[in-house]
């Protein structure tokens, strides 16, 4: 993919990964871009590196623009290795005057490559760098994701280099917003917000006001992966407020596993009861729904209603995957109960309810359990949970 000027004087000199499908457990069947930007103003800056394997792809697009030598400043606004790989490589040929960082940077390259030797320029919040025409102003984002984690906006031009904020996992060959489906872009950086942000909700919000306080004007934000956002800045922006507050909808989630389909029967009764209701639900199987896919459903779903099996006194695998990944992103805001069939022990319900309530979902009803097949009375039962749950997902009531 070849260099594309962004702003006068500012050019994407990233990679296209076509290939990759996981990132650390977060499935993403489009692959990926790791963006990188090359400023060759009187001083010249990159910000950002990419993957080690596209080192060369990487140097290849930098030598069409400016021999890698002349760059002067390496800024690594994110040590995490999809953006940090090439490093090593790219830091012993240009061999830059500065490697711009926050000081938690300037720790985890040190973690991460043991090069001491590096001429490390550690950065703060509000700080400024001049390329000469250009100036660089940057913004700490402790923990969005990582301790290291900063922005860096040229003041000139009123970019927002986003690192992995307002990004989405996308390989197109496309570079702009305005290029492709706006709906499928949402759906993308929704997904990447509710897999890699969500935890660090309270700090989404927290950096939007910072941004208002320092008073940056935003014409484009350009983040290290996926879609640069030229068109509509301000809608990823207002996207984010929304999803950082963690606001929901009236939306039910079934979540399920099924060992001989008894605890299928049961979910899509709940679903006739949901549907009963009036409300709007999805059906995720987990056999056959990746848990990345279901965590985009979760971002804005009010009620989880989760079904097991009961397995060797617990719960099925795919379930126990899945709650061990949602725990993790700390969703809130959300109403719940359990389902499920069981032979001659039956924990799985107890179990699931117990997993609600240690994400703090307000375990709205105390769950059903049936032995073996479900009977007429028991897919009853199960309507009636749904029609409950359909009642206080509308916020009427049990
Ligand atoms: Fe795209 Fe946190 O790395």
């Amino acid at each position: 993919m070849k260099p594309i000027e962004i702003k006068k004087g500012i050019h994407w000199v990233g990679a296209v990964d076509w290939n990759v499908r996981d990132f650390h457990g977060y499935f993403i069947p489009k692959g990926t871009t790791y963006n990188s930007f090359l400023v060759p103003d009187q001083k010249v800056a990159l910000f950002d590196a990419v993957k080690a394997p596209f080192r060369n792809a990487l140097l290849h697009n930098i030598r069409k623009i400016i021999e890698p030598r002349k760059i002067d400043y390496i800024v690594v606004n994110h040590v995490e290795m999809d953006h940090s790989g090439a490093l090593p490589e790219l830091i012993d040929q240009v061999q830059p005057e500065k490697i711009i960082c926050s000081a938690m940077g300037k720790k985890a390259l040190l973690q991460h490559f043991h090069r001491e030797d590096w001429p490390y320029e550690v950065v703060e919040t509000g700080q400024e760098i001049s390329l000469g025409s250009k100036t660089i102003q940057f913004l700490e984002t402790r923990m969005l994701h990582w301790p290291d984690s900063m922005m860096s906006y040229i003041k000139e031009d009123k970019l927002l280099i986003s690192s992995d904020g307002f990004g989405q996992h996308w390989a197109t060959s496309e570079r702009f917003d305005d290029e492709v489906d706006l709906d499928q872009l949402f759906v993308h950086a929704a997904k990447y917000y509710a897999n890699i942000l969500l935890p660090f909700s309270p700090l989404v919000g927290k950096l939007i006001e910072s941004v208002q306080k320092l008073g940056l004007e935003i014409d484009m934000i350009a983040p290290d992966h996926g879609l640069i956002w030229r068109q509509n800045p301000s809608k990823i922006v207002e996207a984010y407020g929304r999803w950082s507050r963690q606001e929901t909808r009236k939306k039910a989630l079934i979540i399920y596993n099924t060992m001989w389909r008894s605890t299928e029967k049961m979910a899509m009764a709940i679903a006739d009861g949901l549907g009963q209701e009036g409300v709007e639900f999805k059906i995720l199987n987990l056999n056959l729904n990746h848990r990345s896919d279901v965590m985009t459903e979760v971002l804005d779903a009010k009620a989880l209603i989760l079904g097991s099996s009961t397995l060797n006194n617990g719960i099925m695998p795919p379930m126990a995957d899945m709650l061990c990944y949602m725990k993790g992103l700390k969703p809130l805001h959300k109403i719940g109960t359990a389902f499920g069939s069981y032979g001659w022990s039956g924990e799985a319900v107890k179990i699931l309810t117990g997993a609600l309530e240690e994400m703090k979902v307000d375990v709205a009803d105390p769950g059903l359990r049936v032995q073996f097949a479900p009977t007429h009375e028991d897919l009853q039962k199960c309507i009636e949970l749904g029609q409950k749950m359909g009642r206080l997902v509308k916020g009427n009531g049990g």
